[in-house]
């Protein structure tokens, strides 16, 4: 048997996590700049947290299944136990009840921060991903959902998505509580579990989601299975009795599509069985779903959460927010061929004849770097031939070689990889030929 000195270590990450090789990171920074770009064109400032915290962080308002099932915590060397944050959103409430008095309202705040859950890894879903988090505090009115729709909808559109390529689902807990608690008069905790049976609806067949919620209510199945199967908002208001057709979460919702349409946003749907599975939200609730059955994941999910502040023995500040994963969106990318090709970050190899000469490359490197230049110098020893071929390997866009006549007259054969074209240059010159 071998010892464990002798084992060898597997070369896999972590299951469920990644590695992001130059190609993978590059592809990471392009996702993250139009995140921050959109996110800074709408005012929203960039914060940053620890993903360590206290776990009973989450113990008040995330729900069951998260704290549960998900999340990675242990005891640190002092008992305490600690989480790796599963979602951003208790975080950034914590941070502005912790300096609630100084700060100016409303606060526009995004951060992309990396989020543990110990998920079954499957397509769009990881145990490690990244999520842009853009959140409004301190907006009572509708115009924070406006805004905050408006931000993911230009993101998607940032990225070259088509509106008629997504769709925005929105719904309103108000509307879910008034049905379940004030209409059908069910205890809070049964609410509770209707909504989640209704959260799981798209992931069974129609008969077993039947029964699931015939086993909740009772006799009372009928009533909400009908509303449930309403094909859109006018016959869901029509379903509903005289009151509930004037009600806050009705007029909400119908104030915000008009809304969003006057800004030209279209592509938003009433979705009765949208849920969300947080405890935290209190009213409007959305999420973004690419239409292209290949990812059934929804790309962003937020609402609006007026109470969170509290748990912290703070007033409630109003706030609405979304995460977006960067997984679903990579998908959703690749899937219409959206992804930009790369260009490389190094601009120019400079080969050597000898080894003699690499001083002289050396330095030649440092003076174009000092003008911003992107430069390698090959080393290798290898024939010059084999010097260019690797360069050209690696998608280099320019080589010069430097060997007796380059160090003598300070003159170069500037060569174009993708063209072949060649040029004599001086090292005047070399920058403002390599910045073009
Ligand atoms: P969430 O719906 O749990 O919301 O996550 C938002 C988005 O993050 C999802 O739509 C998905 O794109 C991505 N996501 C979530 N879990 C995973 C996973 N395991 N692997 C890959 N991607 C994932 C929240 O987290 C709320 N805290 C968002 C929020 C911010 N609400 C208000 N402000």
């Amino acid at each position: 048997m071998k010892n464990d000195s002798e084992k060898k270590l597997s070369t896999e990450s972590y299951k469920g996590v990644r590695d992001f090789y130059p190609e993978d990171m590059a592809i990471q920074n392009y996702i993250f700049s139009v995140m921050g770009k959109v996110a800074k064109k709408f005012g929203y400032q960039e914060y940053g947290a620890s993903v360590l915290e206290p776990s009973e962080l989450y113990h008040a308002k995330s729900g069951e299944e998260i704290v549960n099932e998900q999340t990675y915590t242990f005891l640190d060397r002092g008992d305490r136990s600690v989480t790796l944050r599963p979602e951003m959103t208790p975080t950034v409430a914590r941070m502005v009840a912790n300096k609630r008095r100084e700060l100016i309202f409303p606060v526009r705040w995004y951060s992309i921060p990396n989020l543990f859950r110990y998920e079954k890894p499957q397509r769009g879903r990881l145990r490690e991903h990244w999520q842009l988090n853009v959140d409004i505090f301190g907006v009572e009115s509708i115009q924070a959902e406006v805004e905050i729709i408006s931000v993911a909808s230009e993101i998607m559109r940032a990225y070259g998505v088509k509106d008629s390529q997504f769709e925005i689902r929105i719904n309103n807990r108000k509307i879910v509580n008034y049905i379940l608690e004030t209409l059908m008069g069910l205890s809070t905790e049964t609410a509770g579990k209707v909504a989640k049976a209704i959260d799981r609806k798209e992931k069974v067949s129609h008969e077993v989601f039947g029964k699931m919620i015939t086993d909740i209510v009772g006799e009372k199945d009928n009533f909400l299975l009908t509303l449930l199967s309403s094909k859109n908002l006018e016959e869901f208001v029509e379903r509903l009795p005289e009151d509930g057709k004037l009600h806050d979460g009705i007029v909400e919702i119908k104030t915000l599509i008009q809304a969003l349409e006057k800004l030209g946003i279209s592509n938003v749907v009433f979705d009765q069985t949208l849920m969300r599975g947080f405890d935290y939200y209190t009213g409007i609730v959305f999420e973004v779903f690419d239409l292209n059955p290949d990812n059934r994941r929804s790309l962003f999910g937020g609402g609006r959460y007026d109470d969170l502040l509290q748990i912290f023995g703070e007033e409630k500040v109003p706030t609405v927010g979304f995460g977006m994963g960067d997984v679903t969106i990579r998908d959703v990318l690749e899937t219409y061929g959206l992804i930009p090709s790369q260009k490389n970050s190094i601009c120019l190899c400079i080969c050597t004849v000898g080894n003699e000469h690499i001083d002289y490359a050396q330095e030649l490197a440092q003076k174009l770097r000092a003008k911003e230049v992107s430069v390698i110098v090959d080393y290798s020893g290898k024939k010059v031939g084999d010097q260019i071929k690797r360069a050209d390997k690696r998608g280099i866009p320019f080589i010069v070689c430097v060997g007796d006549d380059e160090v003598k007259t300070g003159e170069f054969k500037l060569k174009n990889l993708k063209t072949g074209e060649e040029k004599i240059v001086t090292e005047e010159n070399l920058t403002s030929l390599l910045k073009n």
